[in-house]
């Protein structure tokens, strides 16, 4: 299908890769038919929430697992489904989907839920964007339920991003405090399964739910997901080969979706740079690097400066070293000279410790308890998820750090030394 140009000719072209780049797009929902290997989940998901669809009160449930495992396609996918369907039984049901990671606190939260029900609606009150409390708009949510609607099916993704956990209170509570009269099932997502500790510390039995662990998906169905959606691509520019690559790499790494299909994109767009007119394997590799050191980029974005460099100290370590695990005190050293480096002043070590443990809680490294027996005491040990040169190329994208020595300057030094403290003085 040629591109929609509005006539002008200067960008009049026809796109020799892409054909629908709309169906690589991370937010793209496929139809049901393209979902691949879900059905349980599917089932689960609908078994919680389901009730509403006949009129009783549906379960909460949580849903845990890692990134790209399909978490936010399904639960938007059966809410779209229960609402049909209870729209078929006379039942209105409204769908509400929030992205904790953006809306991280209750008062946004609750107003995206305001507005969003609003939009659904022929709501008239006005609802202030700015100026008001939480409470506020609470007050709008519940009119809007009563007036509207006989239930809602709330998705809060995300959750883990949230500052407070009253908002699952104040949902499962809602109609036990006569705020409203419809139902309300709430389907929650976090993509750390060390949420659920924190979760069960915050919140209360009236927030009863159930839980759902997603697994990684494994190479054959990452394959099947790609492969539906190859019409992305103009026919016969995917080379032969270069899905089964791009879903042996995801596998291997995480077996994660959004991934694989990241990779694609990405290598798509490096044939149309280079002018390629076919995608290959070795745009599928070049592209899984890019897509690697974003991700690390946005894992580490929210990151402080220096858990930023106790990464780069132990992804240092490692290019560095001949092990691929370091102790707290050993990643402290090479920290402490990096921090000299781009005149920072260094945090405790035990601060540092903090700060790897909060990397492992975001899944860029992970942290091992060994016993050195009752004399010795017991340490951490880190060791990084990720290829170490990644670490290195992604913590240099923040631009107060781009003058640290980049992973070729770190290769080069004499393995001899590699273990003892290094002379950071050589790498300037
Ligand atoms: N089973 C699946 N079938 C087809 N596409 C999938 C499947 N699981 C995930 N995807 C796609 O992969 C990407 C990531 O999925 P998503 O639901 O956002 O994962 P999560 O919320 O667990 O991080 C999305 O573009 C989604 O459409
Ligand atoms: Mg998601």
């Amino acid at each position: 299908m040629a591109e929609q140009t509005g006539g002008d000719p200067l960008f009049e072209s026809h796109d020799p890769i892409f054909n629908r780049k709309e169906l690589l797009h991370v937010g793209h929902v496929p139809d049901e038919d393209r979902i691949v290997g879900r059905d349980d989940e599917i089932q689960s998901v609908a078994a919680e929430v389901g009730a509403i669809t006949r009129g009783d009160p549906p379960n909460n449930v949580m849903l845990y697992g890692k990134t790209g495992t399909g978490k936010s396609l399904i639960s938007r996918h059966v809410a779209t489904r229960a609402q049909d369907a209870a729209r078929s039984n006379d039942i209105d049901c409204g769908v509400l989907y929030v992205d904790c990671s953006e809306a991280n606190t209750e008062t946004r939260t609750t107003r995206q839920l305001a507005l969003s029900l609003k939009e659904q609606t022929d709501y008239q009150q006005n609802i202030p964007l700015r100026g008001v409390g939480t409470m506020e708009y609470y007050q709008h949510i519940w009119r809007i339920l009563e007036a509207c609607f006989d239930a809602v099916i709330v998705i809060l993704d995300e959750i883990d991003k949230l500052d407070n956990s009253n908002i699952l209170m104040q949902l499962s509570r809602a109609r036990e405090a006569r705020k409203t009269d419809a139902y309300i099932g709430v389907i929650g997502i976090s993509n750390k399964v060390q949420y659920r500790e924190t979760l069960d510390e915050r919140i209360d039995s009236s927030f009863g739910h159930r839980e759902l662990f997603f697994h990684p998906y494994d190479a054959s169905q990452l394959r099947e997901i790609m492969r539906n959606r190859e019409d992305a691509f103009q026919p016969d520019v995917l080379e032969g080969g270069t899905i089964e690559l791009c879903a042996a790499l995801a596998a291997k790494k995480h077996g994660d979706a959004r991934k694989a299909i990241e990779i694609l994109k990405e290598a798509g767009e490096l044939a149309r740079r280079t002018g390629s007119e076919t995608v290959s394997e070795d745009h599928i590799q070049q592209a899984q690097e890019v897509a690697e050191i974003n991700r690390i980029e946005e894992l580490t974005s929210g990151a402080t400066v220096h858990a930023k460099l106790a990464l780069y100290a132990l992804a240092s370590r490692i290019i560095t070293g001949d092990r691929e695990t370091y102790k707290t005190r050993e990643v402290y050293e090479r920290y402490v000279g990096i921090c000299e480096l781009v005149a920072n002043d260094p945090i405790t070590e035990n601060g540092l410790y903090r700060q790897l443990k909060e990397q492992a809680f975001l899944g860029v490294i992970e942290s091992e308890k060994t016993g050195g027996g009752r004399s010795q005491g017991s340490y951490l040990l880190h060791r990084l998820v990720t290829d170490p040169k990644h670490i290195v190329k992604a913590v240099r994208r923040d631009s107060s750090l781009e003058e640290l020595p980049t992973y070729d300057h770190l290769r080069e030094r004499d393995s001899s030394t590699a273990d003892r403290d290094v002379d950071l003085e050589s790498f300037s």
